[in-house]
């Protein structure tokens, strides 16, 4: 089965792209699932996340990474497909090309947004750009306070703008940056934190987003007749 491909996007700077590809990554590699990332963003603050996390791990890991320009994104993930069970893309800020090319390339984008007005009324080009180019798209609410008038008053305003958004949401939480400094997720360096487990919500909701069956194992258990009939 070739690669799944989905790509993070969201033109205003500092939403948390990069933090929910490696978060997502890391995670999926702990299910020994083989991830691999593309960084089209000249920050490249991915691929400094992967070097950090290939020096600790000595490059035994279920994920790769590619550096690659912003145009050459389609060709790329095309190449990977059948060498990975899922292509995460990582795309810069800003730039409408380069981020073009990577929602182009991808059959599911997550949209990573602030809850806040400001973040909301700066996400509408890239929703339209989505949009324009027909592509299935999931908001990911990041950085969500723990409870409080605000959250319930922007999930409101983002339902009158009909947009599909994760049930999931990334906390605001010092522990997803201190992982990525070690080159790490909070899957892999805390696995019984509030992160972990808003990262494994998150991504199982993909998964079913996109219809992964991870069990097929489970349609073959015989049925509740048949063992009862045998018990
Ligand atoms: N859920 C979170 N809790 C706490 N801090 C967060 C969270 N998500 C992101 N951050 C912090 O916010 C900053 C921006 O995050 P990140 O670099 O992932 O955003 P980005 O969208 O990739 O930025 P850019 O547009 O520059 O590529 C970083 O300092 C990161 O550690
Ligand atoms: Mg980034």
């Amino acid at each position: 089965m070739p690669a799944r491909v989905i790509t993070v996007a969201q033109q205003k700077g500092g939403a948390g792209k990069t933090t929910l590809v490696a978060q997502l990554a890391a995670h999926w590699a702990s299910q020994q699932r083989r991830v691999a990332l593309i960084d089209i963003d000249p920050q490249e603050s991915l691929t400094q996340w992967y070097r950090v996390r290939s020096k600790a791990n000595g490059g035994e890991d279920h994920i790769d990474l590619r550096w690659v320009s912003g145009w050459r994104t389609g060709t790329e993930a095309d190449r990977l497909k059948n060498d990975f069970d899922l292509i995460l893309i990582d795309s810069p800020p800003h730039t409408e090309t380069g981020a073009k090319a990577a929602v182009r390339a991808a059959e599911l984008v997550l949209v990573p947004m602030q809850l806040s007005p400001m973040d909301l009324w700066a996400t509408k080009p890239t929703i339209k750009m989505i949009r324009d180019e027909r592509r299935d798209m999931m908001l990911v609410l990041n950085r969500v306070p723990a409870r409080g008038l605000l959250a319930d008053e922007m999930r409101a305003a983002i339902d009158g703008e009909q947009l599909a958004v994760a049930e999931a949401a990334l906390g605001n939480r010092t522990v997803y940056a201190a992982s990525l400094l070690k080159g790490k997720g909070v899957t892999e360096v805390a696995p019984r934190s509030a992160a972990a487990e808003e990262v494994a919500r998150l991504a199982d909701e993909i998964d079913q987003h996109l219809a992964i069956d991870r069990h097929p194992s489970l349609d073959d258990r015989p049925s509740v007749d048949r063992r009862l009939a045998k018990g």
